[in-house]
């Protein structure tokens, strides 16, 4: 099922696309469970609760979905992504787009290229200034082909602020974050690095059924 093309006519087969959707929301919900303050702004007459600050690094399927349901929690929500067709993407959901300035990420197929190692640099620069103010950070980032592209670094999670959750959705390919480990729930200092590789297990009732609707889309024709 995962080798089907992406193309137009195949996109109820699509179980990438079902599942990365599910597993985009379960990551937030996670993240929210293991994060000790709210995610939205509150004004009470005791004071005003400060919203939840929310990094999605990678705006593909999965990362779309985070952003749309980090915002309807009420965090504050910025994304980056390689591919510069995703930034009106993150615009258009509401959060702010963060961006290096290069030669577009894309490859073949909507997919992102790998970057030089000078883009990487630039990359790693950008990410480290921005991470560091971040409550939430939610990696997605995927190279087809490759491991995962390693975006934070240890020296990175040090500077984020105690009680922050990273969820890598990248687990599964050798992580987006160096700390992760496959299925389990790091501490690194204060911050909790959640390396879930079954989140859409984690919504298993619609899971199964889209990906029952995308066998049946598979089959029908034949
Ligand atoms: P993916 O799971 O392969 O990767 C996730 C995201 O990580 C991508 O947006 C990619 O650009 C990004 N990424 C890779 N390296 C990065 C880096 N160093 N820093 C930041 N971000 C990085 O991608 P996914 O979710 O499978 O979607 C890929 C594309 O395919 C998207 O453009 C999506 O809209 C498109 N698509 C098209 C479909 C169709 O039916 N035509 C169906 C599904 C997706």
């Amino acid at each position: 099922m995962e080798f089907i093309p992406r193309i137009t006519r195949a996109q109820a087969m699509d179980v990438l696309s079902s599942q990365a959707n599910l597993a985009g929301y379960r990551a937030v919900i996670e993240a929210a469970a293991h994060f000790a303050r709210p995610f939205p702004m509150f004004m009470t007459a005791a004071g005003t609760v400060q919203a939840a600050k929310c990094f999605v690094l990678g705006a593909g399927v999965a990362g779309l979905q985070a952003i749309a349901t980090a915002r309807r929690l009420g965090a504050i929500v910025s994304a980056t992504d390689v591919r510069k067709a995703a930034g009106e993407q993150v615009e258009s959901l509401g959060a702010k787009f963060v961006f290096i300035d290069l030669k577009d990420g894309e490859g073949g197929g909507g997919y992102a290229r790998a970057l030089t190692q000078e883009e990487q640099a630039q990359q790693a620069a950008l990410v480290s200034q921005h991470v560091k103010n971040q409550d939430i950070v939610i990696t997605t980032a995927l190279i087809p082909g490759r491991p995962a592209p390693r975006l934070i670094t240890k020296a990175m999670v040090e500077t984020m602020k105690p009680g922050s959750v990273i969820v890598d959705l990248a687990a599964e390919a050798g992580g987006n974050c160096e700390v992760t480990k496959a299925d389990e729930i790091v501490r690194h200092g204060n911050v909790s690095i959640l390396g879930f590789t079954d989140l859409a297990s984690r919504v298993a009732v619609d899971a199964s059924a889209l990906y029952a609707r995308n066998l049946l889309a598979f089959l029908t024709p034949l």
